[in-house]
């Protein structure tokens, strides 16, 4: 509404405008990458029958999953143009905006998921999350996928000699690319949507995922290997909003829609570990990929070639950053 008059002493109020009482009528469009068994996409349909419910029926919240909607290339600007409410990228494809959104692909950061939402729910994390309000974007909750695993067409991978030479796609960050250098591998980026095709057509000959985007695309089909507890980066969520739709709700509408993404964060953070694992079970029964599990021996040569990234991008990423990220795992 406009600010016509100064409200006025007889109670009148305007009931366009979102200071008025009542659930605004509304509907929400929630948008993703990834398929529909996923943490991700639970999580948000979780948060949009959760908004619905709650909301006497005024609200509809409509999840858009497998990039029906936007693509990793789109949906942020789309986001800002307030065509979507809701989009919860990964948070290396958000580096341009801020490049503190390389901690996840930080090498060996996080310890477990609950250190990394120790990080992002902590005094950095929600700076880094809020960061966004120049762009019209406010970063709410981290919403967790989990530690990637390395998958292939050429050959096990066990120790970093391995993956020299390979070509490898990656999601996005400066931090992530410079891992693969470290490794003698060359890193490239490519939105999800063209992840299979690249690899079926050998565009590249690998990737690194979490088990539950390896499991839902199939990439066992494309892929001959996979080294599993890698987890040198991870795949994790920041779920944003934009401000002009943030703006437009009334306490009441907000209220129900904040109820909404904290059940979806909850959802998000207790499905994440365990749709991995059920994903990890799938690879395993299809038996079209050949497991390598890295012993704790040849985790730490990873490790330990990986030092130098974390020097490399101290002034980037930030020194404070880096040790509050460091810290949540102690
Ligand atoms: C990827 O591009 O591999 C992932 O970031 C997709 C996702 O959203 O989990």
């Amino acid at each position: 509404g406009s600010s016509e008059s100064s409200s006025s002493s007889n109670g009148e109020s305007n009931s366009e405008s979102s200071s008025s009482s009542g659930i605004q009528e509304m509907t929400i469009k929630i948008s993703h990458v990834v398929a529909e068994n996923t943490p991700k996409n639970k999580a948000a349909e979780a948060m949009a029958k959760h908004i619905e419910e709650n909301s006497n029926g005024k609200i509809k919240v409509q999840v858009y999953p497998n990039g029906q909607l936007f693509d990793d290339k789109t949906e942020v600007k789309n986001l800002q143009a307030n065509n979507v409410q809701f989009i919860m990228p990964d948070m290396s494809k958000m580096v341009g905006m801020n490049p503190a959104f390389n901690v996840p692909s930080l090498p060996f950061v996080f310890s477990t998921n609950e250190a990394a939402y120790k990080f992002w729910d902590g005094e950095k994390g929600q700076e880094i999350l809020k960061s966004l309000k120049s762009e019209g974007i406010i970063g709410l909750r981290m919403w967790p996928n989990g530690p990637k695993q390395i998958t292939n067409t050429k050959r096990p991978i066990n120790s970093p000699d391995d993956l020299e030479g390979l070509k490898l796609r990656v999601q996005g960050g400066q931090v992530l690319a410079s891992i693969f250098k470290n490794l003698n591998a060359g890193p490239l980026q490519l939105p999800f949507g063209q992840l299979y095709t690249a690899l079926e057509q050998g565009t590249v000959d690998g990737q690194v995922n979490t088990f539950s985007n390896i499991a839902t695309k199939k990439l066992g089909d494309v892929q001959k290997y996979i080294t599993t507890n890698w987890g040198a980066a991870r795949v994790d969520y920041a779920l944003l909003t934009n401000q002009k739709f943030w703006n437009s709700l009334n306490e009441e509408t907000k209220k129900v829609v904040q109820a909404g993404i904290d059940h979806g964060t909850k959802k998000a953070r207790e499905l994440a570990e365990k749709l991995n694992q059920e994903a990890f079970e799938t690879i395993k029964k299809r038996g079209k990929m050949e497991i390598h599990e890295l012993t704790p021996e040849e985790r730490k040569v990873f490790q330990k070639a990986l030092q130098p990234v974390y020097e490399e991008f101290k002034d980037e990423v930030g020194a404070d950053v880096i040790k509050a990220a460091k810290a949540a795992s102690a």
